[in-house]
């Protein structure tokens, strides 16, 4: 196969910032994406009906085309059942964060006590608002996945109706949770599949792929490996790309972020392909995303070629994951 044809692909959990940056990054997505699930950790996070909706629009000003849908989300706070009807129509999801947990977070919750969450999350089930959450404790860096599981359970098993995505999953852990509740579904990031934290730090330190939730053991990426290539029903692709300026991530304290939204499909491509699962591309990128979130995007044909493909140094500021390096894969055109 030396073309692959992509139907309205879907980024499920993108970071497209503000201002300049915005502008530099809002169109690297919406060349080749029909939509994405953006992320409300600004600064100040997104918290209001007007915040969200002047967000909205500089992102569709930002982009360089018509046939992009952003997909809204507000940060978690305890919102009163009232707000949310107000704000249901602009808004797909909301993101919950513990505090302090990655970049922008700190306005995040303190506690996951159901009591005090309820009233927001009962709202959220009867209204259809699905709720997305970075799952990771305050625990040892590399077990902080795992010991959230209790939470997940918690949530899923208080509020059955209530969609919860389990978002950029990195652990066995959390593949082997999926299928324990009806109500969890996950994203899945590109990165994620590709490296584990030998990548990272296993020798000289490569900041430009240290994330959060870090990458973990080469047991977990295969775990998440065999449900990406199987397109696996209640999984999707988020690429969790998080532009960060090149200062900032080659500097001591280091913020947390992949930047890869320029080079995802063409990345997916290449491990689809050498795993013989090109077939289940589609259902990775789009399919899987218009079930679980119930969107219908516009039209948007992603033609990708094998063909050798130069990843730039830069995006402005920012450094892209795999700079410099050749890919397999490269757009051919979008229609
Ligand atoms: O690595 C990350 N970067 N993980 C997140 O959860 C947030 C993101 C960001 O906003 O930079
Ligand atoms: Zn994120």
């Amino acid at each position: 196969m030396n073309t692959i044809s992509l139907m309205m692909p879907l980024d499920m959990h993108l970071h497209l910032r503000d201002d300049d940056m915005l502008k530099v990054v809002a169109p690297l997505t919406s060349y080749t994406f029909s939509g994405a699930l953006v992320m409300p950790n600004l600064v100040p996070p997104v918290t209001t009906k007007e915040m969200v909706k002047s967000y909205r629009h500089r992102i569709i000003e930002a982009m360089e085309s018509d046939d992009f849908e952003p997909y809204m989300t507000l940060f978690y706070q305890h919102y009163s059942r009232e707000f949310l009807e107000s704000v249901q129509d602009d808004i797909t999801a909301i993101k919950i964060y513990p505090s302090g947990a990655t970049t922008n977070s700190e306005g995040g919750v303190v506690s996951f006590d159901i009591e005090p969450m309820r009233e927001t999350l009962e709202a959220m089930s009867d209204l259809g608002i699905i709720l997305s959450v970075h799952g990771e404790t305050n625990g040892f860096v590399m077990d902080r996945e795992a010991e959230f599981m209790s939470v997940y359970e918690m949530l899923a098993s208080n509020f059955p109706k209530l969609k919860i995505i389990m978002e950029h999953i990195t652990t066995r852990e959390a593949v082997e949770m999926l299928d324990r509740y009806e109500n969890l579904y996950a994203t899945v990031t590109v990165h994620h599949l590709m490296i584990t934290l030998d990548d990272v730090a296993g020798g000289m330190l490569r900041p430009h792929l240290f994330c959060k939730p870090i990458a973990k053991r080469p047991h977990d990426r295969e775990a998440l490996l065999k449900i990406a290539l199987a397109a696996h029903p209640k999984v999707m692709f988020g690429s969790d790309s998080a532009p960060h300026p090149k200062d900032k991530k080659e500097s001591c304290g280091c913020g947390a972020g992949v930047f890869t939204a320029p080079i995802a499909l063409q990345l997916l491509c290449e491990i689809f392909e050498e795993y013989n699962a090109l077939d289940n591309l589609q259902a990775f990128v789009s399919d899987n995303a218009q079930r679980i979130y119930g969107i219908c995007p516009d039209y948007k044909e992603v033609v990708l070629i094998k063909h050798d493909f130069v990843v730039p140094q830069m995006y402005g500021e920012v450094v892209p994951m795999r700079a410099g390096e050749t890919l397999r894969w490269s757009i051919e055109r979008v229609d």
